[in-house]
């Protein structure tokens, strides 16, 4: 038996929710270019729990009941009350969550009804709990969803108390799109892990959040702003990429496990962060990208990935930086409740093998000899 470092290239589950071949990504079959250019976030999210585009009629339903499900129990809510003021988003968000299970008396019901319902509220409240602790850490109220908005438009209300501009909401709406699902990705495969072993929905989901908090997944798209921020202007690019590519540092946003040719979400975030930059007149983080963008594809062949473009998206929507990962967390809620539901219909406990590596032959000697 010999490990692969990382599971790189090993094929753990069949799923039909999303698929990566050939540096093409689908969801149930649609091109994520057509999906980013055409379709909303919450036929999105019905494209993947369902398998088929919603009608008319179905996208109200959903929408419909996403929103009549977005309000937090009100225990919830005050629990968030006395997390620390400076603490970790992803951590608050990841002990929120589970804390929703407490409240929720379907919490345990395994049947495929339950567990859609819990589906639903999941991704009508991981918006609200996000807005509602980003306001209470300033010392503010939280902001009750505002009912008929999309998940994206309520997001930025509740956050920001006033209404977004539609061109802001629209745009949040797009990057919710392009990061919905991705395959067997690390925080997805975590959320099958768990409920591989018959656990429930929000331990399924809590463990994905923890799995997702990490800077070489989801917690990239904070750590490029960081570093466009240390970086400060265009003229010490060149200085701080060499530097630490020569420290043989990970510069945050390039690579990917998968996509060796370039991830195609990138060049929607990345026409996104210059269109918003365009709107605000501050291309500054944008032009700064692109210039580290020449520079690290051209010294080491790596490429973009979701995460580089988000960080100038984001930021120029007005959105704090460490609600960056969060907001993925909105949007892959939708992927990762998809794979749960598909783990449970066709389920088996995941338990791979280790290639043992440490000592063997070892004889017990008593402690008063050792
Ligand atoms: C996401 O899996 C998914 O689908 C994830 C995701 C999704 O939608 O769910 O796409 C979202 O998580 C995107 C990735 C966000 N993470 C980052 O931007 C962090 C920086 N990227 C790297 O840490 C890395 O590229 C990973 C984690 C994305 C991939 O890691 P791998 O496949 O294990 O690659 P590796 O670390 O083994 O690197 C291979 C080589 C190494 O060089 P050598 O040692 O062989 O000479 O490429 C180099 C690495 O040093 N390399 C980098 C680099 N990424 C790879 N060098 C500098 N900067 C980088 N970012």
């Amino acid at each position: 038996m010999t490990a692969t470092k990382g599971l790189e290239g090993i094929v753990a589950a069949t799923t039909s929710v999303s698929s990566i071949v050939d540096g093409v990504l689908t969801y149930r079959g649609y091109d994520i270019d057509d999906l980013a250019e055409n379709a909303t976030f919450e036929e999105v999210i019905y494209l993947l729990w369902y398998g088929k585009l919603p009608s008319q009629a179905e996208l109200t339903g959903l929408r419909t009941e996403l929103n009549a499900s977005a309000a937090v129990p009100d225990p919830v809510i005050d629990i968030m009350r006395h997390f620390p003021e400076r603490a970790h988003s992803m951590s608050v968000l990841r002990t929120a969550v589970s804390s929703l299970a407490l409240y929720d008396p379907e919490a345990d019901d395994m049947s495929k009804e339950a567990n859609l319902r819990k589906a639903v509220r999941l991704q009508a409240q991981i918006p609200t709990l996000i807005a509602a602790y980003a306001r209470i850490r300033e010392g503010k109220s939280p902001i009750s969803p505002k009912e008929g908005a999309s998940i994206a438009e309520n997001f930025l209300y509740m956050l920001n108390g006033t209404e977004p501009k539609p061109v802001e909401a629209k745009a949040l709406d797009k990057a919710l799109v392009l990061h919905a699902d991705h395959e067997l990705n690390a925080s997805t495969f975590a959320g099958r892990v768990t409920v591989a072993t018959l656990s429930d929905i929000y331990s399924g989901v809590t463990s994905a959040i923890g799995a997702l908090k990490g800077p070489l997944h989801g917690g990239a798209n904070e750590a490029v702003m960081n570093m466009l921020e240390e970086i400060g202007s265009a003229e010490n690019i060149d200085t701080y990429v060499r530097s630490k590519l020569d420290r043989r540092e990970k510069l945050m946003g390039f690579g990917h496990r998968v996509y060796k040719s370039g991830d195609p979400r990138a060049k929607h975030l990345q026409r996104m962060s210059y269109e918003l930059g365009k709107l605000n007149g501050n291309l500054k983080w944008y032009e700064m990208s692109v210039k580290i963008e020449g520079l690290v594809t051209g010294l080491k062949g790596l490429k973009p990935n979701v995460d580089f473009y988000s960080a100038s998206v984001y930021t120029t929507l007005g959105i704090p930086r460490d609600l960056f990962t969060p907001i993925f967390a909105i949007s892959r809620c939708s992927g990762w409740t998809a794979h749960i539901l598909e783990q449970y219909e066709n389920n088996r406990i995941i338990r791979p093998r280790a290639e043992y590596v440490g000592q063997s032959d070892q004889k017990y000697i008593p402690v008063d000899f050792r």
